[in-house]
């Protein structure tokens, strides 16, 4: 991955083999820009006049020979219009730069972009953010084709981010180290939700587990076999892994940075490493996406690889139930009725609804953490995904306070979420005339129901979920993992640990 740093001082001062500088829609120069236009005598302006750039959002000029300055090149970037500037766009144009110089064998370069100044966002989210957008700009998933993409001979390997000021550089060196910790948990969250299924097993994500936890010291892991699981009653979990060869695990990872008595907060995602449905298999025709099922395993695993590099002085634990949902011989079956590790029955009524079954049995887990709050993520209903689009993930939460931080850590660090109801009305529609209750609720309020059905197994404690079946992955020319919700759940962490006052 890159190298990041910042520094404070005027464009026209910068050696570097490549400067960065704005330039909005109608050819209007940012304050860097324009400061190069005066030291090099009218240089930018006169090209602009000659049409060579108009200032469209994304569009990049690469400038040889510019005289005056200090800097060998200048890369004009379009921002669009001026009134209409915010993250995404400043996203976009940081993206579309690096890009244009990652193929031109410029291996360092240094960023104007950070200066600007947008209404209403910190500069610490503007350094945040552009890491994040120059990490995903040259993010590959490659390594599996057999002549895999050599890149470009001299790659990009070091952006230095100007700050307005020299009094925010100590302050912009702390956002920077969080940033590329949240980077790279972003990275390995995307590479294991990209993994094909054939390799993506809940065996490698317990190894991937353990070997977090050899980089980070810090981080304690236990994978619990299926042994261990039926000795703990988790026979919901079990129902959905009879179908497989797969082994199932569940896998536990533990930071506990803050002080030994405070109640941590425990982190579960639903790591089905293949939802083919079971027995009642899904149709044919995108079947491949359900490879993604365990976006919340891999969100959890990244997240716990934040809070581990950046030392965080929390109680973190992460929890993932992991299983391959298959038909089979000996696969769960309609009808059935299996018994949770809380005690409650449940008749599965579709073998499709596998998420909340081994969720529950991990949300009763959890409990022995005593913990202060739960949070679960996972790709639970194609529902979500129909009431909410691809854009928020979908919340529901039994505590008011705790969905209203979290969304807001959705707005900060633009991992946006959007609360639904968890409300008492939808428990009726999982009535069972055989069980204390069926794991579906019928097509109406899917993802309301589901929650519904996990908020059975959560009333011990604080709890919120998040429903990332739309933003998990991309579809179509971006297919891929986004790593979402790392950047939610780690601007969370990092708040708590700020607000819990002690020193780290
Ligand atoms: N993993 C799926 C949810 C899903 C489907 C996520 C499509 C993203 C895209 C989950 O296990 C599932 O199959 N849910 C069912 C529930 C239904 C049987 C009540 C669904 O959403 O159709
Ligand atoms: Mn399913
Ligand atoms: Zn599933």
């Amino acid at each position: 991955m890159l190298e990041f740093s910042v520094k404070s001082g005027a464009p026209e001062k910068q050696r570097t083999s490549c400067l960065i500088v704005g330039i909005y829609e109608a050819r209007k120069l940012s304050e860097a820009a324009e400061a190069i236009d005066k030291a090099s005598d009218g240089h930018l302006s006169a090209l602009t006049r000659r049409g060579d750039m108009e200032g469209e959002l994304g569009d990049t000029l690469l400038i040889h020979a510019v005289p005056g300055i200090q800097a060998e090149r200048v890369l004009l970037v379009g921002l669009g219009k001026e009134r209409e500037l915010d993250l995404n766009a400043l996203n976009k144009a940081t993206a579309a730069a690096v890009k244009a110089l990652h193929y031109r064998g410029t291996t360092e370069c240094v960023s104007h972009l950070t200066e600007l100044d947008i209404k209403g966002i910190e500069l610490e989210q503007i350094l945040r953010q552009s890491v994040l957008a120059i990490d995903a700009a040259l993010y590959r998933f490659d390594q599996l084709k057999s002549i895999p993409d050599p890149g470009p001979r001299r790659p990009l390997r070091k952006v230095t981010f100007i700050t307005p000021s020299r009094r925010a550089l100590l302050e912009a060196e702390a956002s920077l180290r969080e940033a590329m910790a949240i980077s790279s948990g972003i990275h390995l969250t995307k590479n294991l939700g990209n993994m094909p299924p054939n390799i993506c097993t809940p065996t490698t994500l317990a190894e991937e587990a353990r070997s977090l936890a050899v980089t980070h010291p810090n981080l304690m892991v236990e994978v619990l076999d299926q042994t261990r699981m039926e000795a703990l009653g988790m026979h919901a979990l079990l129902a959905v892994a009879k179908g497989s060869r797969e082994a199932p695990k569940l896998i536990v990872m533990e930071h506990m940075g803050g002080p030994a008595d405070e109640p941590p907060i425990v982190l579960v995602g639903k790591g089905v490493t293949f939802d083919s449905g079971g027995i009642s298999l899904k149709p044919g025709a995108d079947m491949d996406q359900m490879k993604y099922d365990m976006a919340g395993a891999a969100a959890v695993i990244g997240i716990m690889s934040v809070v581990a590099e950046l030392r965080l002085p929390i109680n973190v634990v992460g929890i993932v139930p992991s299983v391959e949902n298959m038909p089979g011989g000996d696969a769960l079956k309609p009808g059935d009725i299996i018994k949770s590790m809380s005690g409650q029955t449940i008749e599965v009524l579709n073998t499709d609804a596998e998420g909340r079954l081994i969720l529950c049995d991990a949300l009763t887990y959890a409990k022995r953490y005593k913990p202060e709050t739960v949070i679960d993520m996972a790709t639970l209903t194609g529902a979500c995904v129909i009431a909410l689009g691809r854009v928020p993930s979908g919340l529901l939460s039994n505590h008011k306070a705790l969905a209203q931080e979290l969304l807001k850590a959705g707005e900060t660090s633009h991992d946006r979420a959007w609360e639904l109801p968890l409300w008492d009305e939808y428990q009726p529609q999982l009535k069972s005339n055989f069980a204390d209750m069926a794991n579906i609720g019928g097509r109406e309020g899917g993802a309301l129901t589901a929650a519904a059905f996990l908020s059975r197994f959560t009333k011990d404690y604080r709890w919120a979920h998040l429903d990332i079946a739309g933003t998990a992955w991309n579809v179509g020319e971006n297919k891929g993992a986004t790593g979402r919700p790392v950047g939610l759940i780690s601007e969370f962490l990092i708040k708590r640990a700020r607000a819990n006052g002690h020193a780290g």
